[in-house]
């Protein structure tokens, strides 16, 4: 599970916006205007969340939180019962994490090698490394590409190989941020396809998006922000469109 308790995130002391007169009202005490602000949820474990919310609501920050890739101005967050704050090694290989734009997140030439990285780092051995890397990349269509270098790849190419990494980490948590931007059809329905798998494996699954096609019937949950905070939470069955709408989120 992935416990986040009034959590605040803050960026910077001060960055460009003077935000002179005080008032506010939001009760802060440091510098900035929060991007995540006094937000609580639950990831129960074997859940597949969707989060939304347009552009700018917070999405981003609030799951980089998830494992310690940013520290909270206030608030707490635990994966599997301990606080990220205490041991972010184990939350990070709790919780793999799909970046929005992976361009600069590969640490390998290769496309092998880079899958390879994270299993390596967990001292497995080469014959489950090479399994696990063989089946991810399977997983995401890239089958043939091990060997093939990563700046050689296409945009979607490249997501593909950042969502084989994470999946060779068989985390207990799967994070996607905004995972299928650069994806064509084929490619997008064939990562569905393993987050269905994950699912029904019995991990949680969290998908952030501003695109809800395809994604609602999937979810148990669908979690809307707005401006930083919590502004719905709903079964996908009792979501209203009209009221995604006026939170800037395309409905299904
Ligand atoms: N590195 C950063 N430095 C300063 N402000 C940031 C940074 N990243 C995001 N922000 C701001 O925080 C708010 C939330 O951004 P973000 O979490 O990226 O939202 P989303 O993922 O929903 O688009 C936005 O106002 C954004 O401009
Ligand atoms: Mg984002």
């Amino acid at each position: 599970m992935i416990r986040v308790r009034t959590l605040t995130h803050r960026y910077g002391d001060s960055s460009g916006e003077s935000d002179g007169g005080g008032g506010g009202g939001s009760g802060s005490g440091g510098g900035g205007v929060a991007a995540v602000e006094d937000v609580s949820l639950d990831v129960a474990d074997g859940e597949f969340l969707l989060l939304a919310g347009p552009n700018g609501s917070g999405k981003t920050t609030l799951v980089r939180h998830f494992n310690g890739l940013l520290d909270p101005d206030a608030g707490t967050v635990e994966v599997n019962g301990r606080p990220v704050a205490e041991d972010v090694v184990a939350a990070r290989t709790a919780v793999g994490m799909v970046f929005q734009d992976p361009r600069d997140g590969f640490v390998a030439a290769t496309v092998g090698a880079d899958v390879a990285f994270g299993p390596e780092n967990l001292g497995l051995s080469h014959e489950e490394i090479d399994r696990r890397v063989d089946d991810a990349l399977a997983a995401v269509r890239l089958a043939g590409k091990r060997d093939a270098r990563i700046e050689e790849l296409s945009g979607g190419e490249r997501e593909r190989v950042a969502i084989a990494g994470a999946l060779a980490m068989d985390p207990d948590h799967l994070v996607l941020d905004e995972p299928f931007t650069g994806l064509d059809w084929p490619a997008r329905q064939a990562v569905l396809e393993r987050l269905d798998d994950l699912h029904s494996s019995g991990r949680s699954v969290v998908v952030v998006t501003h695109d809800l096609r395809d994604l609602v019937s999937r979810a148990d949950r669908v979690v809307v922000l707005s401006r930083g905070r919590i502004a719905l939470e709903a079964d996908p069955a009792d979501v209203d469109p009209d009221r995604l709408a006026d939170l800037g989120v395309r409905p299904p």
